[in-house]
Protein backbone atom coordinates (compact mmCIF):
# COMPACT_ATOMS: atom_id res chain seq x y z
CA UNK A 1 0.00 0.00 0.00
CA UNK A 2 3.21 2.35 0.73
CA UNK A 3 4.13 4.34 -2.33
CA UNK A 4 5.00 7.27 -0.24
CA UNK A 5 7.20 8.42 2.61
CA UNK A 6 6.91 10.71 5.30
CA UNK A 7 10.76 11.20 7.05
CA UNK A 8 10.89 12.63 10.64
CA UNK A 9 13.97 13.86 11.75
CA UNK A 10 14.63 14.00 15.74
CA UNK A 11 16.96 16.33 17.76
CA UNK A 12 19.41 14.01 19.03
CA UNK A 13 18.83 11.16 16.94
CA UNK A 14 21.22 10.80 14.64
CA UNK A 15 19.80 9.80 11.65
CA UNK A 16 16.14 10.28 9.96
CA UNK A 17 13.50 8.00 9.71
CA UNK A 18 11.25 7.20 7.13
CA UNK A 19 7.40 5.97 7.79
CA UNK A 20 5.33 4.74 4.79
CA UNK A 21 2.25 7.12 4.07
CA UNK A 22 -0.66 5.46 3.17
CA UNK A 23 -3.95 6.80 0.98
CA UNK A 24 -7.30 5.38 1.60
CA UNK A 25 -10.41 5.38 -0.49
CA UNK A 26 -11.61 8.80 0.91
CA UNK A 27 -10.32 10.67 3.51
CA UNK A 28 -6.69 11.82 5.08
CA UNK A 29 -3.76 9.83 4.35
CA UNK A 30 -2.28 8.01 7.06
CA UNK A 31 0.98 8.06 8.14
CA UNK A 32 2.22 4.52 9.63
CA UNK A 33 4.12 4.53 12.62
CA UNK A 34 4.56 1.24 13.31
CA UNK A 35 7.97 0.96 12.80
CA UNK A 36 8.84 4.16 15.78
CA UNK A 37 8.92 1.00 18.34
CA UNK A 38 12.19 -0.58 17.21
CA UNK A 39 13.86 3.25 17.06
CA UNK A 40 12.57 3.47 20.84
CA UNK A 41 10.07 6.48 19.65
CA UNK A 42 5.86 6.28 20.89
CA UNK A 43 3.54 8.69 19.03
CA UNK A 44 1.81 10.63 21.38
CA UNK A 45 -2.16 10.86 20.88
CA UNK A 46 -4.19 11.49 24.11
CA UNK A 47 -8.18 11.40 22.73
CA UNK A 48 -6.42 9.84 20.03
CA UNK A 49 -6.94 13.23 18.18
CA UNK A 50 -5.26 12.65 15.11
CA UNK A 51 -4.75 8.67 15.07
CA UNK A 52 -6.49 6.30 13.15
CA UNK A 53 -6.68 3.09 14.67
CA UNK A 54 -7.69 0.64 11.69
CA UNK A 55 -8.76 0.29 9.05
CA UNK A 56 -12.25 0.03 7.84
CA UNK A 57 -14.63 0.06 4.74
CA UNK A 58 -18.25 0.48 6.91
CA UNK A 59 -18.71 4.00 7.33
CA UNK A 60 -16.91 7.08 6.12
CA UNK A 61 -17.27 10.81 7.98
CA UNK A 62 -15.84 13.89 6.17
CA UNK A 63 -16.89 16.31 9.33
CA UNK A 64 -15.58 19.30 7.12
CA UNK A 65 -18.43 18.49 4.47
CA UNK A 66 -20.69 17.36 6.92
CA UNK A 67 -20.80 14.23 5.29
CA UNK A 68 -21.47 10.41 6.39
CA UNK A 69 -21.55 7.84 4.42
CA UNK A 70 -22.38 3.96 5.33
CA UNK A 71 -20.91 1.48 2.75
CA UNK A 72 -20.97 4.83 0.28
CA UNK A 73 -24.38 6.10 0.86
CA UNK A 74 -25.22 8.99 1.78
CA UNK A 75 -26.96 8.99 5.82
CA UNK A 76 -29.31 11.84 4.08
CA UNK A 77 -30.74 9.04 1.02
CA UNK A 78 -30.69 5.73 3.29
CA UNK A 79 -32.68 8.19 5.71
CA UNK A 80 -35.22 8.78 2.89
CA UNK A 81 -34.97 5.79 0.96
CA UNK A 82 -34.13 2.75 3.67
CA UNK A 83 -35.20 1.09 6.96
CA UNK A 84 -33.27 0.03 9.91
CA UNK A 85 -33.24 -3.43 8.95
CA UNK A 86 -32.04 -3.27 5.03
CA UNK A 87 -29.23 -0.50 6.90
CA UNK A 88 -27.85 -3.34 9.06
CA UNK A 89 -27.66 -6.15 6.49
CA UNK A 90 -25.81 -3.52 4.59
CA UNK A 91 -23.73 -2.12 7.23
CA UNK A 92 -23.13 -6.09 8.15
CA UNK A 93 -22.40 -7.49 5.10
CA UNK A 94 -20.80 -4.38 2.66
CA UNK A 95 -23.57 -4.16 0.19
CA UNK A 96 -27.38 -3.45 0.12
CA UNK A 97 -29.37 -6.60 -0.30
CA UNK A 98 -31.46 -7.76 -3.23
CA UNK A 99 -34.99 -8.83 -2.71
CA UNK A 100 -34.15 -12.45 -1.83
CA UNK A 101 -31.17 -11.83 1.08
CA UNK A 102 -33.18 -8.33 2.41
CA UNK A 103 -36.16 -10.95 2.84
CA UNK A 104 -34.22 -13.86 4.46
CA UNK A 105 -32.09 -11.37 6.98
CA UNK A 106 -35.47 -10.22 7.61
CA UNK A 107 -37.06 -13.69 8.95
CA UNK A 108 -33.49 -14.19 10.53
CA UNK A 109 -33.98 -11.33 12.95
CA UNK A 110 -37.47 -12.04 13.64
CA UNK A 111 -36.94 -15.18 14.45
CA UNK A 112 -34.43 -14.63 17.24
CA UNK A 113 -36.03 -11.90 18.70
CA UNK A 114 -37.15 -13.95 21.77
CA UNK A 115 -35.02 -14.41 24.60
CA UNK A 116 -34.70 -17.46 26.67
CA UNK A 117 -37.21 -17.66 29.42
CA UNK A 118 -34.48 -17.99 32.25
CA UNK A 119 -33.03 -14.50 30.84
CA UNK A 120 -36.20 -12.83 32.48
CA UNK A 121 -34.59 -13.88 35.82
CA UNK A 122 -31.96 -11.59 35.71
CA UNK A 123 -34.13 -8.46 35.89
CA UNK A 124 -35.26 -9.68 39.63
CA UNK A 125 -31.87 -8.58 41.25
CA UNK A 126 -32.25 -4.94 39.98
CA UNK A 127 -34.18 -2.48 42.00
CA UNK A 128 -37.30 -1.35 40.26
CA UNK A 129 -35.72 2.21 39.78
CA UNK A 130 -31.93 0.71 38.44
CA UNK A 131 -31.47 2.94 35.42
CA UNK A 132 -32.30 0.85 32.44
CA UNK A 133 -28.71 1.34 31.06
CA UNK A 134 -27.38 -0.77 33.81
CA UNK A 135 -29.94 -3.29 32.99
CA UNK A 136 -28.95 -3.49 29.45
CA UNK A 137 -25.17 -3.78 29.83
CA UNK A 138 -25.81 -6.42 32.38
CA UNK A 139 -28.46 -8.64 30.80
CA UNK A 140 -26.49 -8.23 27.80
CA UNK A 141 -23.24 -9.75 28.78
CA UNK A 142 -25.45 -11.87 30.44
CA UNK A 143 -26.07 -13.74 26.94
CA UNK A 144 -23.09 -15.03 26.71
CA UNK A 145 -24.36 -17.59 29.12
CA UNK A 146 -26.71 -18.72 27.26
CA UNK A 147 -25.40 -19.53 23.44
CA UNK A 148 -22.08 -21.64 24.17
CA UNK A 149 -22.78 -22.93 20.43
CA UNK A 150 -21.66 -20.90 17.55
CA UNK A 151 -19.00 -18.87 19.70
CA UNK A 152 -16.23 -19.38 17.80
CA UNK A 153 -15.13 -16.27 17.01
CA UNK A 154 -12.96 -17.54 14.03
CA UNK A 155 -15.70 -18.75 12.18
CA UNK A 156 -17.86 -16.42 10.18
CA UNK A 157 -21.05 -18.28 10.00
CA UNK A 158 -20.31 -18.35 14.18
CA UNK A 159 -20.08 -14.13 14.01
CA UNK A 160 -22.76 -13.77 11.73
CA UNK A 161 -25.52 -15.99 13.97
CA UNK A 162 -24.19 -13.82 17.06
CA UNK A 163 -24.58 -10.33 15.24
CA UNK A 164 -28.00 -11.34 14.20
CA UNK A 165 -28.68 -12.86 17.86
CA UNK A 166 -27.75 -9.14 18.95
CA UNK A 167 -29.70 -7.35 16.26
CA UNK A 168 -32.82 -9.41 17.45
CA UNK A 169 -32.52 -9.33 20.82
CA UNK A 170 -31.60 -5.47 21.84
CA UNK A 171 -34.87 -4.19 21.23
CA UNK A 172 -36.23 -6.97 23.03
CA UNK A 173 -34.32 -6.83 26.22
CA UNK A 174 -34.23 -2.80 26.11
CA UNK A 175 -38.34 -3.27 26.20
CA UNK A 176 -38.07 -5.18 29.12
CA UNK A 177 -35.66 -3.01 30.97
CA UNK A 178 -38.48 -0.43 30.39
CA UNK A 179 -41.79 -2.53 31.34
CA UNK A 180 -39.29 -4.02 34.93
CA UNK A 181 -39.07 0.18 35.74
CA UNK A 182 -42.64 0.50 36.10
CA UNK A 183 -43.55 -3.02 37.38
CA UNK A 184 -45.32 -3.58 34.25
CA UNK A 185 -45.37 -7.86 32.73
CA UNK A 186 -42.89 -8.11 29.80
CA UNK A 187 -44.43 -8.26 26.30
CA UNK A 188 -43.10 -11.32 23.47
CA UNK A 189 -41.73 -9.88 20.30
CA UNK A 190 -44.36 -10.40 17.59
CA UNK A 191 -43.60 -11.37 14.25
CA UNK A 192 -46.16 -9.96 12.03
CA UNK A 193 -44.58 -6.55 13.15
CA UNK A 194 -41.48 -5.22 11.66
CA UNK A 195 -38.41 -3.99 13.45
CA UNK A 196 -39.43 -0.37 14.67
CA UNK A 197 -42.83 -1.36 15.31
CA UNK A 198 -42.24 -4.16 17.53
CA UNK A 199 -39.89 -2.22 19.79
CA UNK A 200 -42.85 -0.36 20.15
CA UNK A 201 -45.40 -2.51 20.82
CA UNK A 202 -43.14 -4.06 23.44
CA UNK A 203 -42.58 -0.77 25.22
CA UNK A 204 -46.18 0.09 25.03
CA UNK A 205 -48.40 -2.96 24.78
CA UNK A 206 -50.05 -4.10 28.15
CA UNK A 207 -52.71 -7.22 28.66
CA UNK A 208 -55.43 -4.72 29.41
CA UNK A 209 -56.33 -3.53 25.54
CA UNK A 210 -54.81 -3.88 22.36
CA UNK A 211 -52.36 -1.49 21.16
CA UNK A 212 -52.16 -0.39 17.51
CA UNK A 213 -48.71 0.80 16.97
CA UNK A 214 -48.82 4.58 16.03
CA UNK A 215 -47.34 4.45 12.00
CA UNK A 216 -45.66 7.82 12.47
CA UNK A 217 -43.91 6.90 15.70
CA UNK A 218 -42.85 3.70 13.96
CA UNK A 219 -41.38 5.78 11.29
CA UNK A 220 -39.68 8.11 13.10
CA UNK A 221 -38.55 5.13 15.51
CA UNK A 222 -37.05 3.05 12.56
CA UNK A 223 -35.36 6.77 11.33
CA UNK A 224 -34.06 7.16 15.18
CA UNK A 225 -32.56 3.66 14.69
CA UNK A 226 -31.23 4.25 11.22
CA UNK A 227 -29.50 7.44 12.57
CA UNK A 228 -27.84 6.20 15.54
CA UNK A 229 -26.71 2.69 13.53
CA UNK A 230 -22.81 3.86 12.86
CA UNK A 231 -19.98 6.24 13.60
CA UNK A 232 -16.75 5.19 12.14
CA UNK A 233 -14.32 4.63 15.44
CA UNK A 234 -16.18 7.28 18.30
CA UNK A 235 -15.43 5.71 21.81
CA UNK A 236 -17.80 3.03 22.03
CA UNK A 237 -17.13 1.20 19.15
CA UNK A 238 -13.18 1.32 19.74
CA UNK A 239 -14.15 0.27 22.88
CA UNK A 240 -16.02 -3.11 21.11
CA UNK A 241 -12.74 -3.57 18.60
CA UNK A 242 -10.70 -2.95 21.85
CA UNK A 243 -12.71 -5.81 23.84
CA UNK A 244 -12.73 -7.82 20.52
CA UNK A 245 -8.92 -7.91 20.08
CA UNK A 246 -8.46 -9.59 23.04
CA UNK A 247 -10.09 -12.68 21.68
CA UNK A 248 -13.77 -11.54 24.26
CA UNK A 249 -16.79 -13.05 22.79
CA UNK A 250 -19.24 -10.97 20.95
CA UNK A 251 -22.03 -10.69 23.91
CA UNK A 252 -19.03 -9.40 26.52
CA UNK A 253 -17.97 -6.86 23.73
CA UNK A 254 -21.50 -5.46 22.81
CA UNK A 255 -21.70 -5.40 26.51
CA UNK A 256 -18.31 -3.45 26.81
CA UNK A 257 -19.70 -0.85 23.83
CA UNK A 258 -23.04 -0.08 25.83
CA UNK A 259 -21.16 0.87 29.15
CA UNK A 260 -19.09 3.00 27.18
CA UNK A 261 -22.09 4.65 25.47
CA UNK A 262 -23.40 5.72 28.63
CA UNK A 263 -21.02 8.50 28.81
CA UNK A 264 -23.03 12.25 28.90
CA UNK A 265 -20.13 13.29 26.44
CA UNK A 266 -20.76 10.10 23.50
CA UNK A 267 -24.40 8.48 24.03
CA UNK A 268 -25.94 9.57 27.36
CA UNK A 269 -26.03 13.44 25.66
CA UNK A 270 -29.50 12.80 24.33
CA UNK A 271 -30.80 12.50 27.86
CA UNK A 272 -29.22 15.27 29.10
CA UNK A 273 -30.05 17.40 26.46
CA UNK A 274 -33.52 16.85 28.20
CA UNK A 275 -32.29 17.71 31.19
CA UNK A 276 -30.56 20.32 30.18
CA UNK A 277 -34.45 21.51 28.39
CA UNK A 278 -36.03 21.34 31.64
CA UNK A 279 -33.27 23.24 33.52
CA UNK A 280 -33.79 26.18 31.03
CA UNK A 281 -37.49 25.93 31.60
CA UNK A 282 -38.64 28.56 29.45
CA UNK A 283 -37.41 29.79 25.58
CA UNK A 284 -36.92 33.18 27.65
CA UNK A 285 -34.04 35.04 26.16
CA UNK A 286 -32.17 35.41 29.50
CA UNK A 287 -32.86 32.05 30.67
CA UNK A 288 -31.29 30.63 27.30
CA UNK A 289 -28.36 33.25 27.24
CA UNK A 290 -27.91 32.03 31.12
CA UNK A 291 -26.92 28.40 29.76
CA UNK A 292 -24.74 29.71 26.57
CA UNK A 293 -22.76 32.20 28.90
CA UNK A 294 -22.88 28.78 31.32
CA UNK A 295 -21.22 26.69 28.36
CA UNK A 296 -18.83 29.30 27.12
CA UNK A 297 -17.38 29.50 31.13
CA UNK A 298 -13.69 28.07 31.15
CA UNK A 299 -14.48 27.98 34.64
CA UNK A 300 -17.23 26.21 34.48
CA UNK A 301 -17.46 22.47 33.28
CA UNK A 302 -21.16 22.82 31.58
CA UNK A 303 -20.82 21.97 28.06
CA UNK A 304 -23.93 22.39 26.07
CA UNK A 305 -25.39 19.47 25.51
CA UNK A 306 -25.98 18.21 22.06
CA UNK A 307 -23.62 20.50 20.53
CA UNK A 308 -20.42 20.20 19.15
CA UNK A 309 -18.85 16.85 17.58
CA UNK A 310 -15.02 15.70 17.38
CA UNK A 311 -15.50 15.25 13.74
CA UNK A 312 -17.70 17.40 12.74
CA UNK A 313 -16.60 20.99 12.24
CA UNK A 314 -19.81 21.57 9.81
CA UNK A 315 -23.33 20.48 10.78
CA UNK A 316 -24.24 16.92 11.95
CA UNK A 317 -26.22 15.25 8.77
CA UNK A 318 -27.72 13.31 11.23
CA UNK A 319 -29.00 15.97 12.97
CA UNK A 320 -30.58 17.82 9.95
CA UNK A 321 -33.27 15.06 9.45
CA UNK A 322 -33.55 14.46 12.99
CA UNK A 323 -34.73 18.05 13.27
CA UNK A 324 -37.17 17.01 10.30
CA UNK A 325 -38.03 14.18 11.97
CA UNK A 326 -38.67 15.88 15.16
CA UNK A 327 -41.06 18.59 13.18
CA UNK A 328 -42.74 15.65 11.79
CA UNK A 329 -43.50 14.11 14.98
CA UNK A 330 -44.59 17.08 17.02
CA UNK A 331 -46.84 18.16 14.12
CA UNK A 332 -48.66 14.74 13.88
CA UNK A 333 -49.19 14.99 17.52
CA UNK A 334 -50.99 18.77 17.31
CA UNK A 335 -47.31 20.00 19.13
CA UNK A 336 -45.82 22.33 17.04
CA UNK A 337 -45.86 24.56 19.97
CA UNK A 338 -44.00 22.07 22.25
CA UNK A 339 -42.48 24.42 24.56
CA UNK A 340 -39.05 22.17 24.39
CA UNK A 341 -39.06 22.25 20.97
CA UNK A 342 -39.44 25.99 20.82
CA UNK A 343 -36.48 26.28 23.13
CA UNK A 344 -34.10 23.65 21.35
CA UNK A 345 -34.72 26.18 18.45
CA UNK A 346 -34.28 29.36 20.11
CA UNK A 347 -31.15 27.54 21.74
CA UNK A 348 -29.41 26.51 18.69
CA UNK A 349 -30.59 29.76 16.80
CA UNK A 350 -28.66 31.64 19.96
CA UNK A 351 -25.65 29.45 19.71
CA UNK A 352 -25.23 29.45 15.80
CA UNK A 353 -25.03 33.10 15.85
CA UNK A 354 -23.19 33.49 18.69
CA UNK A 355 -18.67 33.73 17.90
CA UNK A 356 -17.79 31.20 20.67
CA UNK A 357 -19.43 28.55 18.90
CA UNK A 358 -18.91 29.76 15.46
CA UNK A 359 -15.05 29.81 16.11
CA UNK A 360 -15.18 26.28 17.72
CA UNK A 361 -17.39 25.14 14.94
CA UNK A 362 -19.87 23.86 17.49
CA UNK A 363 -22.75 22.92 15.68
CA UNK A 364 -25.96 21.04 16.68
CA UNK A 365 -25.24 16.93 17.16
CA UNK A 366 -27.45 13.81 16.43
CA UNK A 367 -28.34 13.79 20.35
CA UNK A 368 -29.64 17.38 20.27
CA UNK A 369 -32.81 16.85 18.90
CA UNK A 370 -33.78 12.86 19.24
CA UNK A 371 -34.72 13.29 22.60
CA UNK A 372 -37.75 15.75 22.11
CA UNK A 373 -38.93 12.93 19.28
CA UNK A 374 -38.81 10.31 21.92
CA UNK A 375 -40.40 12.16 24.82
CA UNK A 376 -43.19 13.52 22.50
CA UNK A 377 -43.64 9.42 21.67
CA UNK A 378 -43.90 8.55 25.41
CA UNK A 379 -40.23 7.32 26.29
CA UNK A 380 -38.91 8.27 28.83
CA UNK A 381 -35.50 10.27 29.26
CA UNK A 382 -33.78 7.37 30.93
CA UNK A 383 -34.58 5.09 28.02
CA UNK A 384 -32.77 7.66 25.67
CA UNK A 385 -29.94 6.13 25.83
CA UNK A 386 -31.05 2.97 25.85
CA UNK A 387 -32.60 3.46 22.24
CA UNK A 388 -28.91 4.27 21.10
CA UNK A 389 -27.73 1.45 22.19
CA UNK A 390 -29.77 -0.75 19.87
CA UNK A 391 -29.72 1.16 17.33
CA UNK A 392 -25.62 1.17 17.80
CA UNK A 393 -25.35 -2.30 18.35
CA UNK A 394 -25.35 -2.99 14.31
CA UNK A 395 -22.31 -0.30 14.15
CA UNK A 396 -20.50 -2.25 17.17
CA UNK A 397 -21.25 -6.10 15.67
CA UNK A 398 -20.27 -4.32 11.93
CA UNK A 399 -16.67 -3.35 13.19
CA UNK A 400 -16.00 -6.68 15.49
CA UNK A 401 -17.03 -8.68 12.74
CA UNK A 402 -15.16 -6.81 10.22
CA UNK A 403 -11.84 -6.57 12.19
CA UNK A 404 -12.21 -10.34 12.77
CA UNK A 405 -12.64 -10.93 9.07
CA UNK A 406 -8.81 -10.03 8.57
CA UNK A 407 -5.62 -10.53 11.10
CA UNK A 408 -5.06 -8.59 13.75
CA UNK A 409 -3.84 -7.60 16.93
CA UNK A 410 -4.57 -7.63 20.41
CA UNK A 411 -4.53 -3.70 20.87
CA UNK A 412 -2.69 -2.26 23.34
CA UNK A 413 -1.22 1.25 23.65
CA UNK A 414 2.06 2.53 25.39
CA UNK A 415 2.47 5.56 27.52
CA UNK A 416 4.43 9.18 28.69
CA UNK A 417 5.29 7.53 32.03
CA UNK A 418 5.84 10.52 34.59
CA UNK A 419 5.83 8.68 37.86
CA UNK A 420 8.70 7.84 39.68
CA UNK A 421 12.48 6.58 38.74
CA UNK A 422 12.62 3.45 40.15
CA UNK A 423 13.30 3.67 43.72
CA UNK A 424 13.91 0.87 46.96
CA UNK A 425 11.51 -0.48 49.59
CA UNK A 426 12.53 1.66 52.81
CA UNK A 427 13.79 -1.27 54.86
CA UNK A 428 11.72 -1.27 58.69
CA UNK A 429 13.32 0.59 61.31
C1 LIG B 1 -21.94 11.49 20.17
O1 LIG B 1 -17.55 10.28 18.18
C2 LIG B 1 -18.76 10.16 17.65
O2 LIG B 1 -18.95 9.93 16.48
C3 LIG B 1 -19.87 10.27 18.69
C4 LIG B 1 -21.29 10.20 18.14
C5 LIG B 1 -21.60 8.83 17.55
O3 LIG B 1 -22.53 8.73 16.74
O4 LIG B 1 -20.96 7.82 18.01
O5 LIG B 1 -21.49 11.18 17.14
C6 LIG B 1 -22.33 10.41 19.24
O6 LIG B 1 -21.31 11.19 21.16
C7 LIG B 1 -22.26 12.91 19.84
C8 LIG B 1 -21.69 13.92 20.88
C9 LIG B 1 -22.66 13.96 22.07
N1 LIG B 1 -22.08 14.73 23.18
C10 LIG B 1 -22.54 15.96 23.51
O7 LIG B 1 -23.42 16.56 22.90
C11 LIG B 1 -21.90 16.54 24.78
C12 LIG B 1 -21.50 18.00 24.53
N2 LIG B 1 -20.40 18.00 23.55
C13 LIG B 1 -19.02 18.12 24.08
O8 LIG B 1 -18.84 17.39 25.28
C14 LIG B 1 -17.97 17.94 23.00
O9 LIG B 1 -18.35 18.72 21.94
C15 LIG B 1 -17.63 16.56 22.49
C16 LIG B 1 -17.29 15.62 23.57
C17 LIG B 1 -18.78 16.00 21.69
C18 LIG B 1 -16.43 16.70 21.55
O10 LIG B 1 -15.37 17.11 22.35
P1 LIG B 1 -13.90 17.31 21.73
O11 LIG B 1 -13.82 16.89 20.33
O12 LIG B 1 -12.92 16.73 22.69
O13 LIG B 1 -13.78 18.85 21.66
P2 LIG B 1 -13.14 19.74 22.76
O14 LIG B 1 -13.67 19.36 24.10
O15 LIG B 1 -11.66 19.73 22.55
O16 LIG B 1 -13.75 21.17 22.40
C19 LIG B 1 -13.02 22.11 21.64
C20 LIG B 1 -13.47 23.44 22.24
C21 LIG B 1 -13.17 23.56 23.74
O17 LIG B 1 -13.02 24.93 24.03
P3 LIG B 1 -11.50 25.55 24.08
O18 LIG B 1 -10.74 24.73 25.10
O19 LIG B 1 -10.93 25.41 22.68
O20 LIG B 1 -11.71 27.01 24.50
O21 LIG B 1 -14.89 23.59 22.12
C22 LIG B 1 -15.46 23.66 23.42
C23 LIG B 1 -14.45 23.09 24.39
O22 LIG B 1 -14.63 23.65 25.69
N3 LIG B 1 -16.69 22.85 23.38
C24 LIG B 1 -17.84 23.20 23.92
C25 LIG B 1 -18.75 22.18 23.60
N4 LIG B 1 -18.11 21.23 22.89
C26 LIG B 1 -16.83 21.64 22.77
N5 LIG B 1 -18.19 24.30 24.65
C27 LIG B 1 -19.48 24.34 25.07
N6 LIG B 1 -20.41 23.41 24.79
C28 LIG B 1 -20.08 22.31 24.06
N7 LIG B 1 -20.99 21.37 23.78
Amino acid sequence: MADRKATLTVDGLDKSIELPVYSGALGPDVIDVRGLGGEGLFTYDPGFMATSSCQSAITYIDGGQGMLLHRGYPIGQLAQHSNFVELCYTLLFGDLPDDDQYAEFQARIRNHTMVHDQLNNFFKGFRRDAHPMSILCSVTGGLAAFYHDHMNIAREEDRVISAVRLIAKMPTIAAMAYKYNIGQPFNSPRNDLNYAENFLYMMFATPAEEYRVNPVYAKAMDRIFMLHADHEQNASTSTVRMAGSTGANPFACISAGIAALWGPAHGGANEAVLKMLDEIGDDSEENIQRFIDKAKDKNDPFKLMGFGHRVYRNFDPRARVMKETCDEVLDELGLADDPQLKIAKRLEQIALEDDYFIERKLYPNVDFYSGIVLKAMGIPTNMFTVIFAVSRTIGWISHWHEMLSDSYKISRPRQLYTGHDQRDYPQKK
